[in-house]
């Protein structure tokens, strides 16, 4: 039996942190829940089965293979879309309270308009299964596989986005709000804006580092604002659910001294405030974001920001618009400040702007992926800075995960969960932070985004060459 599912007392539901830092014994409330989390492009597979249409990542995986390291794809993946029944018994088996998975938009709308019942069916089954093991669906509507037919209309960073993911919104919660009582809006909205209209790494691949990326994130925001505002008038009273947002970021330490506790601060804002000061905190985007970034365009010559300006309508209309905060947490950074002046004809892009420059403590234990280290203690540091600056609001952990090779014997894993474990319950315990669920990532090694199926995230391994895609507990979850 594993420390982690040795750690879960079925009976009353308190979990009991194992003591592995020399530390004495924490428990977490009883109405703590701890779950596990998937994504609908990372798991189903039948990307093109029953109706569904493209995504902006099927289109950028079938025409630019090159851009994923192993140069697979999730066309089957581990084909959830036929064996969901095997997933959620996978969950059921740890004795998880929640499963935490997202629908593509696709199979629900996969022409903007007209509603697919295939898709409606399916979730329908999904949600109704997991009812049916007693564990609770938290459902993300929007992890990162954007239609094609949206993208077509300019994606992201046009504004028509906001109409058509209300529009969407609202047949989830109209379909499926019966029974789901959480919704989380949109997934890590700073690194899908940074990396698919920054970088344009992800799908579908736009470069515009500094516009494309501040331009996704407004509009991101106003849809969910809009998406919360919907629910609450048309479906609270009749169903009495909550609706977030998953946000994440590291923890930034400073790497010398060189870095004041302004600029500090100012990294934080950058990071988690661009969207969190929003919702959670005076509202608008951080004062520092904004007066550096106005600048910054005058100086380029620009007409105007490349920060979208944020009438006080639409200020009003996205703070607030929280139940509860999703955070991913995964790593921390040890951050230097690049005070540097920067060459106005030089593309610009977050980086120079936030001029924050990250690496790693060397005593840090490395994960598989490259940016990710064991800093348990950030996780701590970050729920606090939390608690402090948006007057504790509850923070629901959506993810939390390690990568390896993919060996049965995940003892670093193990290691992991439990630390990060810990720093939670101190968290709650000592500080008071509100922290009310923790999230593992992942059920599966799954498709890994540009990674290809290469980092292994998973507590279960997954005959990837088999029809039935066995599902094998690790160490971790035996
Ligand atoms: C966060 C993302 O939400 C998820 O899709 C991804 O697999 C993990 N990070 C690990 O990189």
């Amino acid at each position: 039996v594993s420390i982690i599912s040795k750690s879960i007392n079925p009976t009353n539901s308190t979990i009991l942190i194992a003591d592995i830092s020399n530390k004495s014994s924490q428990k977490l409330p009883e109405n703590f829940k701890i779950g596990i989390s998937t994504s609908a492009y990372q798991i189903e597979g039948a990307w093109d089965a029953d109706g569904k249409t493209p995504s902006t990542w099927d289109t950028l995986i079938h025409s630019h293979p090159e851009l994923i390291s192993d140069g697979s794809n999730a066309d089957v993946a581990s084909d959830s879309y036929h064996l969901f029944k095997d997933d959620i018994s996978a969950v059921n088996s740890i004795g998880l309270q929640f499963y935490r998975f997202s629908i593509s938009w696709t199979r629900i709308l996969p022409n903007g308009s007209a509603i697919n019942q295939n898709g409606i069916d399916y979730y329908n089954k999904v949600i109704d299964e997991c009812l049916a093991n007693g564990i609770e669906p938290v459902v993300t509507m929007f992890h990162w596989d954007l239609p094609q037919w949206l993208q077509d209309l300019g994606g992201l960073p046009n504004e028509i986005f906001i109409d058509y993911f209300v529009a969407y919104a609202d047949v989830l919660f109209k379909n499926f709000g019966h029974k789901v009582k959480r919704w989380i809006t949109v997934n890590e909205p700073y690194n899908y804006c940074i990396i698919s209209y920054g970088f344009g790494i992800w799908a579908p691949a736009i470069k515009s580092p500094g516009v494309g990326d501040y331009l996704c994130g407004h509009h991101l925001l106003i849809a969910h604002a809009k998406a919360y505002r919907l629910y609450r008038e048309k479906y609270f009273k009749m169903f009495g659910g909550e609706v977030g947002i998953t946000l994440e970021s590291p923890y930034y330490i400073p790497k010398d001294s060189s870095v004041s506790d302004k600029d500090h601060q100012r990294a934080l804002q950058y990071r988690l405030g661009w969207f969190a000061n929003p919702l959670f905190g005076t509202g608008g985007y951080p004062h520092v974001m904004i007066d550096e970034i106005n600048e910054r365009s005058k100086v380029e010559g620009r007409p105007f920001s490349r920060l979208p300006q944020m009438s006080e309508e639409v200020k009003k209309l996205i703070l607030g618009s929280a139940d509860f905060l999703g955070m991913n947490y995964y790593t921390s950074s040890l951050i230097l400040i690049n005070k540097a002046e920067r060459d106005p004809r030089e593309e610009p892009s977050w980086f120079s702007d936030s001029g924050v420059k990250e690496s790693a403590d060397p005593t840090w234990k490395q994960a598989k992926t490259f940016w990710l280290y064991s800093v348990p203690d950030g996780l701590k540091s970050l729920l606090n800075w939390i608690k402090n600056e948006y007057n504790n609001p509850p923070v629901f952990i959506t993810e939390n995960g390690w990568s390896d090779e993919g060996q049965m014997i995940d003892d670093d894993r193990i290691d992991y969960v439990n630390s990060h474990l810990l720093a939670v319950a101190e968290a709650v315990n000592e500080d008071q932070c509100n922290v009310i669920a923790y999230t593992l990532w992942s059920l599966f090694d799954s498709f890994e985004w540009n990674s290809g199926y290469t980092l292994k995230y998973g507590f279960f391994h997954v005959n990837y060459s088999s029809p039935t895609k066995e599902k094998t507990p690790k160490k971790s979850v035996e």
